[in-house]
């Protein structure tokens, strides 16, 4: 009897192995932080791998179509995302990462791909109440700005704001947005994509400080983050890349990406009997 059960488990155990060779064969994991709109963000809506949208998430549903896999998506935090990749849990990342020379040196990355003016410049946001009052690096001095763990924008801030400013690591932008209106910190550190949709969403909350990092040209774009080595499924994404390219996917994909995200709260309106935004 015991010998018999333990054939059965033996052969369950092999079946569900097999059963997962198949899917990993046919499915595409690609992890995201989804707290970066436009580029990926939560609509709360929906629910289940639905309620992932925005740039990198129709670049995703591309990528996979041309791979002729099925796509999940892995969400995580921002930092959680590389490590992923690095250890192979999922095939990529797509999360609007910049080039950098240590990703470059960590990681295969893709070629870039436009992401409209998401990271044209990077900036720093603050309250309301103290919206154009730091427009110089100097005026950070003894404020508190948060960034994202493990991003360009945190590398920014280290390398460009006074040595008496205190930068806090914050591993998700969502709740570092709360945080700083419950008044955490001072400002925070985002693209000018996220700032402009933050600030659209929350006009009474969130402003521009007036300071602008110097960024070099090759930010401005994004690039793909695969497992170092991976040099075939790399090749593959490069030629889909080009091609999104050439067919002008990429603006119309950002417009789309930024009407959505700036909707987003449109919830929270309300109207009058005209129909016409009351307040
Ligand atoms: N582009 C910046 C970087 O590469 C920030 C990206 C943040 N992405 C996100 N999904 N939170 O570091």
């Amino acid at each position: 009897m015991k010998k018999i059960v333990s054939l059965i488990l033996v052969a369950c155990m092999m079946l569900a192995f097999a059963g997962c060779g198949a899917s990993d064969e046919n499915v595409l994991k690609v992890a995201i932080s989804p707290d970066f709109a436009p580029m990926e963000f939560v609509d709360a809506t929906k629910s289940g791998q639905d309620s992932y949208v925005g740039f990198d998430v129709t670049l995703a549903k591309y990528i996979a179509e041309g791979l002729g896999k099925e796509l999940e998506l892995v969400p995580l935090s921002f930092d959680a995302c590389q490590v992923a990749v690095q250890v192979g849990s999922v095939d990529m990342s797509i999360s609007g990462f910049s080039w950098t020379e240590e990703r470059a040196a960590n990681y295969n990355l893709s070629d870039y791909y436009y992401a409209g003016d998401n990271e044209t410049e990077q900036v720093i946001i603050t309250t309301k109440a103290n919206e154009g009052k730091f427009a110089t690096a100097e005026s950070f001095s003894g404020l508190k700005v948060a960034a994202q763990t493990a991003s360009l924008q945190l590398a920014l801030c280290q390398e460009q704001l006074p040595e008496d400013c205190e930068i806090i690591e914050v591993v998700d932008l969502t709740t570092a947005f709360l945080q700083l209106q419950s008044g955490e910190f001072d400002a925070m550190a985002v693209a000018t994509g996220q700032a402009e949709v933050l600030i659209a969403n929350n006009p009474e909350i969130a402003a521009l400080s007036g300071f602008q990092f110097e960024v070099s040209a090759e930010y401005e774009a994004n690039v793909i983050m695969l497992q170092k080595g991976a040099d075939e499924l790399t090749a593959k994404v490069n030629e889909l890349l080009a091609a999104a390219y050439d067919a002008g996917y990429y603006g119309v994909w950002y417009e789309e990406a930024l009407a959505l995200a700036e909707s987003a709260n449109s919830q929270e309106v309300s109207y009058d009997d005209e129909g016409n935004v009351a307040g």
